[in-house]
């Protein structure tokens, strides 16, 4: 028998404009669960190791954005974006890099990224408790591919990076396609 992976039930703290509120940060707290992001779409998660890392500012995070329509052909409804950063960096994040389609999820605590089992060790980088790389297709909460780099340790000297590139995961996406109308 088959189990399917489910994506852990948890609550996010994201922090949202509000032009109701006065002064220089019109900003309060929203709590978002697991269902708001995950529940009736097909979506596509990944997760990194930090905002405003190099190669997560420069390629990973960048790309899915300019590949967002493709995905959307291929029966995407949303792109997330997990980090194990807070609210405030996250958002800060996205206004950077001029993010209009991915959406970005803090996990400040760590708690989603720790119950998807990616959780890692980054004490050799002064970054605490991170996330490994990876990427997944979720349906309705239910992990339908899984797409995770190699070497998965604490402390890992390297970076490694590819399987969960977004040109992989649409190559992927598009493979299988071809496969079952095939
Ligand atoms: C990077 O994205 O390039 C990166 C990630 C974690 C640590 C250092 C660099």
């Amino acid at each position: 028998m088959t189990v399917k992976k489910k994506v852990p039930s948890v609550t996010f703290r994201t922090r949202v404009r509000d032009e109701s509120i006065e002064g220089p940060n019109p900003y309060r707290w929203d709590e978002k669960k697991s269902d708001d992001y995950f529940g009736g779409k097909r979506v596509i998660v990944f997760s990194l190791p930090g905002a405003f890392t190099p190669t997560c500012s420069t390629y990973q995070l960048p790309d899915f954005e300019k590949l967002y329509d493709e995905f959307e052909k291929e029966r995407i409804d949303a792109i997330y974006c997990v980090s194990v950063n807070d609210a405030f960096v996250m958002n800060a994040w996205g206004k950077a890099l001029g993010l209009q389609k991915v959406k970005l999820i803090p996990d400040g605590s760590g708690e989603f990224t720790r119950k998807m089992g990616m959780l890692v060790a980054k004490d050799n980088l002064g970054f605490g408790m991170r996330s490994w790389r990876y990427a997944a297709v979720i349906n309705n909460g239910v992990v339908e591919q899984w797409f995770e780099e190699d070497g998965f340790s604490d402390n890992c000297e390297t970076d490694p990076y590819g399987v969960s590139s977004p040109q992989n995961v649409l190559e992927t996406l598009r493979t299988v396609k071809t496969a079952a109308v095939a």
